[in-house]
């Protein structure tokens, strides 16, 4: 597949020359487009895509659009919004037994939560970790059991339900049926002497330990010691069937379990989480995810779940010579993080061999970090505001002044790196 991007005029004659962008030739089919608000990104990309569509029409593209201004003619989209009945379900487990599985789902779904709105704590993870394992056997799925990781297989006895794939709802049920039976079910004296309990035995092995080590300590570990007794008989007494104790160490305290489940609540009202998702048209060789209607953490969640199934899907289906799918998120600069394993990392290092291509296109040159930079085949510079030139020609290692030349809407400069080639070779482009 060649495309042609513009044209440029070489040292050595008078004549503009085509710019070509050739899939047999490039290192890799991943893009990134930069430039300030205005300069024409979005159009840009649409174009590319219209334009790549047209020459190759086996290729899917699979947008990612946040403003919902990247829809074109031959498309099929979705739109996620709080009245749709549809939305992602990022708790279904994959069947795949080296990349798929309970634990690696439910890790998943932690970290990206954890990331894409306020982080969790430790315990709250620990709690979520418990909880979500919980989940999972109650509805058939066992971490330790691959056989069991579809809907398919049921070795239940007189199952409630038939075997599905958790939701965010079913999670919140779920918490709401533990926090009740758990917690609230027992005394709240009978919680309170555990809690309390928990305490003073946490102070009395401080002190044992400081005294081992001859150390002083004003704490009087007798006293102490009567004072455990009393509280292990109260809650002794108030304790229904054991649960408590169990409870205690798979879910933390009463606090953790509702900070969690308030987590949880708040997922829900993000109108991302479904148990159904949209299946989109085979036939459209454009899928477009208009994210327009969701806040920007629920619009960073829909990204990393949906980066990391098109990645788990791609992965599974093993390695391929050419690029099938491609990738588009625009306003990359939202999304990206410097971490390594982040989605956006781990596409820009392997998705090449699983035949995808990413575009992104950033309004920030200077968020992208070079590690992502480094692994775009082809970089393509719309312009840069005056206050980043100094810094962006530093990060392209670019003249500033040929960045200073840019045209808005005229002309770009454009690096595309071929296989074989050393260092990065820049051209002066006139758009067209
Ligand atoms: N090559 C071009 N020639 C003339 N007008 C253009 C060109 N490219 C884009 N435009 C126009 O410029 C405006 C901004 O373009 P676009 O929305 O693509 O910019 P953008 O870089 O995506 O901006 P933002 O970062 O704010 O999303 C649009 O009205 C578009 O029609
Ligand atoms: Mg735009």
């Amino acid at each position: 597949m060649r495309i042609k991007f513009g044209t440029y005029k070489p040292e050595e004659g008078p004549e503009e020359v085509p710019v070509y962008w050739d899939s047999a030739k490039v290192m890799n089919s991943h893009f990134t487009v930069i430039g300030p608000s205005g300069s024409g990104k979005t159009t840009r990309l649409r174009r590319l895509m219209a334009g790549m569509a047209l020459v190759n029409p086996k290729i899917r593209f699979v947008v990612l659009d946040p403003h919902g201004d990247m829809g074109v003619t031959g498309e099929d989209s979705f739109r996620f919004s709080t009245t749709s009945e549809l939305g992602l379900n990022p708790l279904i487990v994959r069947e795949d037994p080296d990349y798929g599985g309970v634990t690696r789902a439910i890790e998943t779904f932690i970290k990206t939560i954890s990331r894409t709105s306020r982080p969790l704590g430790s315990k709250q993870e620990h709690t979520l970790h418990n909880i979500l394992l919980d989940l999972y056997a109650y509805l058939g799925f066992h971490a330790d059991r691959p056989e069991t990781w579809n809907y398919r297989f049921d070795d239940r006895h007189n199952p409630e339900m038939s075997k599905r794939h958790p939701t965010v709802k079913t999670l919140k049920w779920f918490m709401e049926r533990k926090l009740t039976q758990v917690f609230l079910g027992t005394s709240s004296e009978t919680v309170a002497a555990l809690d309390d309990l928990s305490r003073k035995l946490r102070s009395m092995d401080r002190a044992i330990k400081k005294e081992i080590r001859g150390e002083e300590t004003s704490v009087d570990v007798d006293k102490l010691k009567d004072k455990c007794r009393e509280l292990f008989e109260r809650f002794l007494e108030g304790m229904n069937d054991g649960q408590e104790v169990s409870a205690l160490f798979r879910y933390g305290n009463k606090d953790v379990l509702q900070s969690c489940y308030e987590r949880i609540c708040n997922l829900e009202r993000s109108g991302l989480f479904r148990a159904d998702t949209y299946v989109f048209d085979p036939s459209a060789p454009i899928w477009r995810y208009d994210l327009s209607a969701l806040s920007s953490d629920g619009q960073r969640m829909a990204v990393d779940f949906i980066l990391d199934e098109i990645f788990s899907t791609a992965r599974g289906e093993g390695q391929k010579p050419e690029t099938e799918i491609f990738i588009l998120l625009d306003e990359t600069h939202k999304f990206i993080t410097s971490e390594p394993d982040h989605i956006i990392s781990v596409l820009a290092r392997e998705a090449r061999k699983f035949g995808l291509g990413l575009i992104l296109s950033s309004q920030n040159l200077t968020d992208f970090p070079d590690e992502i930079l480094a692994q775009m085949g082809t970089k393509f510079v719309l312009g840069v505001d005056p206050i980043f030139l100094d810094r962006a020609a530093k990060k392209l290692k670019v003249d500033t002044r040929r960045l200073e030349r840019i045209q808005t809407h005229k002309s770009s400069i454009i690096a595309i790196k071929n296989k074989g080639d050393s260092g990065t070779r820049w051209l002066d482009m006139t758009l067209v």
